[in-house]
């Protein structure tokens, strides 16, 4: 008999994101499964329980989750969702699981095999699967387009019969995935872009991009890139050089959008209410890392602000506002993945433990944690939440890949890269330099 796999309604009224796309149920099927769609789940994305239907899916109901051996979904089930999981299901999301040891062991306790995405490794083999790079590059796009919505002025040069309209301009603060799509999405726009980062290796792509770099280019910046990519934090002498030089810069712009992070530490502060108080009233502020711990002063999570007139923009969520867009290329990072874990000839679930992809990504499994990364999840009572601080200081002091690993909270989207063997070249797609 086929085993089943169950696509549910995101529980977080705040994710408007499904598991799957009318092309990922049409492959799932293909694969031999038999697919249940929870009744509603694609809505916010406007995928119609129709459209799921007409790709060989079943619409359910909340309840058909006992029965499935394998569920796909966007965020971390609660509590109430993973008790009412069959012993031994697979479970595929985004599971955002440091800070949240006690969830890991109830997934554990379960009896499931649990998956994060945003551990898959950014290696070539992998890059279908990338949901850090999917959602980020779809938030890179949004952030622009919200920009353009809160600005009170047009974006590109007009000339018209009545008079020139200037173009706008946008300056980007950290080009990773997220500000390169920015870039190319303000240029797309007409706008005269800027951007700056620590990292050597961006100012070719900000220039194959028609923007300007600007950075403080001195012997720390040379060296700012981790070997795997990343950022390191930078001292508080480069930061002082890196303020000066972008604060009369600042006051010169309409749009500022910031997206930079540092793996293992809270986001980097980059704009100060000084900087900005200096901008024309009716100047924009994005900032991506609002839920870091932000790059702007001021900024507020959630929330919409007007600062000494510049608006000061933080949505949380920012792929979740694109969500038909980042559900389909979701689906498709979660069915890349998924299928590395069937047996084509049985169409079974057959998972090997020694493949590098589900090594980095499976943190529960036969009842245990197994992910070097919370080992001492393992050891914590699951409705224990008084030890929790101290079991995450140790889960990540023990890991393998402690020299990266998050020391805060906020900085949870860090560690999973550092699972990633030597970064591949990214992917070089329209906008992604
Ligand atoms: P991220 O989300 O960790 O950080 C965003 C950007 O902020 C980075 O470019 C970083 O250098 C910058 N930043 C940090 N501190 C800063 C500061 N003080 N001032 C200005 N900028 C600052 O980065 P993301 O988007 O995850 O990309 C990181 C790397 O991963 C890049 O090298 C990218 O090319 C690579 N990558 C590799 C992939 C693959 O091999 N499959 C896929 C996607 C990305």
């Amino acid at each position: 008999m086929a085993q089943t796999l169950f696509i549910p309604k995101e529980i977080d009224a705040n994710e408007p994101r499904v598991g799957g796309s009318v092309e990922t149920v049409k492959k799932l099927v293909g694969l031999g499964f038999t697919v249940i769609v929870e009744a509603g789940a694609g809505t916010a994305s406007r995928i119609p329980d129709r459209e799921f239907e007409a790709a060989g899916a079943t619409i359910g109901k909340t309840t058909d989750i006992k029965g499935a051996d394998v569920v796909l979904k966007v965020r971390r089930p609660t509590s109430a969702e993973i008790k009412s999981y069959k012993q031994s299901a697979v479970v595929i999301a985004m599971l955002d699981p440091y800070g949240n040891d006690a969830a890991v062991k109830e997934l554990a306790d379960a009896g499931v095999t649990a998956f994060t995405m945003e551990f898959m490794p950014r290696i070539t083999r992998a890059q279908v699967m990338d949901v850090l790079s999917s959602q980020a590059n779809l938030a890179g796009y949004q952030a622009v387009v919200d920009a353009a919505e809160e600005y009170d002025r047009a974006l590109p040069m007009m000339m018209t019969a009545a008079g020139t309209v200037p173009a706008a301009k946008v300056f980007i603060m950290g080009v990773g995935v997220a500000g390169l799509q920015a870039i190319a999405t303000a240029r797309r726009l007409g706008a005269v872009v800027t951007a700056t980062d620590v990292r050597p290796a961006v100012k070719e792509q900000v220039a194959s991009l028609g923007a300007k770099f600007l950075a403080v280019e001195d012997e720390e910046f040379k060296a700012a890139e981790t070997a795997g990519g990343y950022a390191k934090e930078m001292s508080k002498e480069y930061q002082a050089k890196q303020a000066a030089l972008v604060n009369d810069h600042i006051a010169k712009q309409d749009i500022v959008i910031t997206t930079a992070l540092i793996p293992g530490r809270p986001a980097p502060r980059l704009v100060t209410r000084e900087m900005y108080s200096r901008m024309r009233p009716g100047s924009v502020i994005v900032d991506l890392a609002v839920e870091r711990g932000g790059n702007v002063e001021g900024a507020v999570a959630g929330k919409i602000i007007e600062v000494d007139g510049i608006k000061i923009v933080g949505h949380l969520n920012v792929a979740g506002r694109i969500a038909a867009t980042a559900s389909q290329l979701y689906a498709k990072n979660l069915v890349a993945f998924f299928e590395t874990l069937v047996d084509k000839e049985t169409k079974t679930v057959k998972i090997n433990f020694d493949d590098e992809l589900v090594k980095a990504t499976v943190l529960t499994h036969g009842g245990k944690v197994v992910h070097p990364n919370f080992a001492s999840a393992a050891a914590t009572p699951a409705a224990a939440p008084a030890a929790k601080p101290a079991a995450k200081k140790a889960a990540t002091a023990k890991a393998p890949v402690a020299k990266d690993a998050p020391v805060k909270a906020e900085a949870k989207k860090a560690a999973p890269k550092k699972t990633a063997t030597p970064k591949a070249a990214p992917k070089k797609t329209e906008g992604e330099a």
